[in-house]
């Protein structure tokens, strides 16, 4: 086994302090000083890709004027956790086929639903991607259901891996057999274990670069599923509260929010929501019209 080399580089108490604060202001992730050793080690990374001397000149260059408007998109991409799978937390996708998609589409009443679903927070895709074949899978049996996918992240980094759809395939092991046979394509060269979600699937999903941070969100105000999990752990409890309350406003009435297991609490007590499973809750229905007498 290979140690970690002994390095003497690290940020100055003043410098980490001053990433920190950029961080969360701008991304509203935390970093508190538990994480320093990981931040360092992943600015390392950045460090040797622009050819600097070490971190106290990435901190100058990042602090220097214009520096960090230039340098702030890979730094995001350094400091976020971009952790996810197909079919995490598997009981949403669940509610999604067996609850959420007959009720809404029964809301939406019309000869052709039409159902938007919002991956917020959607890291290299696997979510939108799970939410993809879920949909298909029911749009397959019941030909009159329409479906669009958005998926978000700030990471542009993740969002170019969630556009070329290409994974080594023990990280699909999650996803069952005969989606697998439906959903993905196997690499021409059998010596790379990759699959590739299949063109008609990557269809229903586009992707876009979007901070959870920011005031408002550019995207339509009659979503009818939002998935936005394992992020707001990262953020204080005012800025979650704030995300959720921006969030809230783009689902149609009846519509879903569901949150990372870790997440409850943060979800609980929101004007407008109602908890109908542990982390799934549903926006207020319309209110029904009396019928004419
Ligand atoms: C741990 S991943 C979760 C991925 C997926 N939702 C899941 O549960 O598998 C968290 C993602 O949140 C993104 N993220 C962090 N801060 C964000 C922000 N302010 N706005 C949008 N996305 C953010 C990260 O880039 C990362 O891809």
């Amino acid at each position: 086994m290979t140690s970690q080399p002994e390095t003497n580089d690290h940020l100055s108490d003043r410098h980490f302090a001053a990433v920190a604060r950029v961080v969360e202001s701008r991304v509203g992730i935390k970093l508190p000083v538990a994480k320093r050793t990981m931040v360092e080690g992943r600015l390392r990374r950045r460090v040797r890709a622009l050819g600097l001397r070490d971190l106290t000149a990435y901190a100058e260059l990042l602090f220097k004027n214009d520096g960090l408007d230039a340098e702030l998109i890979h730094l995001i991409d350094c400091v976020t956790t971009n952790k996810t799978d197909f079919f995490r937390e598997p009981s949403h996708f669940a509610f999604l086929r067996d609850v959420a998609v007959p009720q809404l589409t029964r809301l939406q009443g019309g000869s052709r639903p039409s159902l938007k679903i919002w991956s917020a927070a959607c890291s290299t895709g696997a979510e939108a991607y799970t939410i993809a074949m879920v949909l298909q899978d029911l749009a397959n049996a019941e030909q009159r259901l329409r479906f669009s996918i958005l998926g978000t992240d700030i990471s542009t980094e993740v969002l170019r891996e969630a556009r070329t759809a290409i994974y080594p395939r023990n990280f699909v092991a999650p996803v069952p057999g005969g989606m697998q046979q439906r959903y993905l394509m196997r690499s021409r060269n059998p010596r790379e274990d990759l699959v590739r979600i299949t063109p008609e699937l990557r269809r229903t999903v586009c992707f876009e670069r979007l901070n959870l941070m920011d005031e408002s969100y550019p995207f339509d105000r009659d979503v009818d599923v939002i998935f936005c999990r394992n992020v707001l752990i990262y953020f204080e409890r005012a800025t979650q509260q704030a995300v959720i309350d921006r969030l809230i406003s783009h689902l149609r009435p009846g519509g879903y929010l569901m949150l990372g297991h870790s997440e409850s609490m943060a979800g609980s007590g929101v004007a407008g929501l109602r908890s109908v499973a542990p982390t799934i809750y549903q926006a207020a229905p319309a209110p029904q019209r009396r019928a004419a007498a």
